[in-house]
């Protein structure tokens, strides 16, 4: 019997609700695997957090993810909670920096049964690998106000930061399942070289790398033209890997070819830590409603459980990711699941319920 202990952090808005299904796929994954056990315990962080308590990101919560074995996220910050030099409390954006998780691993996979988005429903199954601790989120209330009317956030790439996310992304060309519909595994480097020396430096660092990777095919994109790329030709994509920000943006828009946000995992990964989170926010818009896609929570749990697989070097979690990844499979499938995202009326926690049932039947 394995237990692995798993700090719970649903977050604000809709990360509450959509963890909820999250952690019923889990313990649905607990009776379908007698070996494997989750003590999942539920941690504060986020603007309610910070509005109850004076801080975002409580010591207990941070002490937990440092000692756990896989972390579970939701979302966090809430669009009236600001911090006086105007910007959103951000503990995700803490975490990545206090647990070094330099790789933000965003898979854009198009299912079966969902409306499609893009013309012909290609389908797309690519891997955005996003750097996750610096670019220009370094700057991050690091940046120089002066006086009132110059404001400056500077872009920061480190050698060292970007050989390993690079390195990272070549890694997972090698090792991914899907491919591209050529056949030739590749990674793209998308930045904007054209104008930024950081980015310069940047892309003459991937190419470095890249010689270290001869079986894999290395191109380069900027970033405007890379949006339309991911829009008329998805399926060359296989590894795309860029700056933190860039990143943050390629991501969302790959989920938005696929089906939208309610669909798209993500890993914040480093060397000793993991925290798994869908690539959306806290969603207002939606929040209080029952109304949210848990899919993404969900995927999310089945990466942790692939990322667990590696590390712990454990089979069960294999089983277990893919257990997870055929019920969402058999789920979407089935339009009566589909959330208001998707033009469907499934309720969140139904959603969550046919993930779970689907695992117990062994679909
Ligand atoms: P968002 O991702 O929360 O929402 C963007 C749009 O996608 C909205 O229309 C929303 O309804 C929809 N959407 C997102 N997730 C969905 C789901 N699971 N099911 C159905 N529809 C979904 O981004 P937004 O509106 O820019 O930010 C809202 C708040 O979330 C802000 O306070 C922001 O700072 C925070 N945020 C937090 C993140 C995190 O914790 N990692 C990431 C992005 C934003
Ligand atoms: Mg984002």
């Amino acid at each position: 019997m394995t237990i692995y202990r798993i700090p719970v952090v649903p977050g604000d808005g809709i990360g509450q609700e959509v963890m909820a299904e999250a952690l019923k796929v889990l313990k649905a994954v607990e009776g379908a695997f007698a070996g494997l056990t989750f003590a999942c315990q539920e941690f504060a962080a986020g603007a309610k957090c910070c509005q109850e308590r004076g801080t975002d990101l409580p010591d207990e919560t941070l002490a937990a993810c440092k000692t756990a074995d896989a972390i579970l996220f939701g979302a966090a910050g809430l669009p009236a909670v600001r911090l006086p030099d105007g910007t959103e409390i951000r503990p995700q954006i803490k975490l990545r920096k206090l647990l070094d998780l330099y790789a933000g691993v965003r898979p854009i996979k198009r299912y079966a049964g969902v409306p499609p988005v893009l013309a012909g429903d290609p389908a797309i199954d690519y891997v955005v690998m996003r750097e996750n601790t610096e670019g220009l989120f370094a700057s991050e209330a690091g940046g120089a106000r002066v006086g009132e009317h110059v404001v400056v956030d500077s872009l920061v790439i480190t050698r060292p930061g970007t050989e390993r996310i690079v390195r990272w992304a070549f890694r997972m060309a090698q090792q991914r399942k899907g491919a591209p519909a050529d056949g030739v595994r590749r990674v793209t480097c998308v930045d904007k070289a054209n104008i930024f020396q950081s980015m310069a430096f940047f892309r003459q660092i991937f190419y470095e790398v890249a010689k270290e990777f001869p079986g894999i095919e290395a191109e380069h994109a900027y970033v405007d033209a890379m949006t339309l790329f991911m829009v008329t030709r998805p399926l060359r994509c296989d590894v795309l890997v860029s700056e933190n920000m860039f990143g943050d943006i390629i991501s969302d828009l790959g989920a938005g070819t696929v089906g939208g946000l309610g669909l798209a995992p993500s890993g914040d990964i480093g060397d000793t830590y993991g925290l798994f989170q869908p690539s959306h926010g806290t969603a207002p818009d939606i929040a209080g409603k029952g109304i949210a896609n848990p899919i993404a929570q969900i995927l999310s749990a089945r990466m942790m459980l692939e990322w667990l697989a590696e590390t712990k070097r454990d089979p069960q979690c294999v089983q277990a990711a893919q257990a997870i990844e055929r019920a969402v499979e058999h789920t979407l499938a089935d339009r009566k699941n589909h959330t208001a995202d998707l033009g469907g009326k499934a309720k969140t926690a139904a959603v969550g319920d046919a993930v779970a049932e689907a695992i117990t039947r062994g679909n």
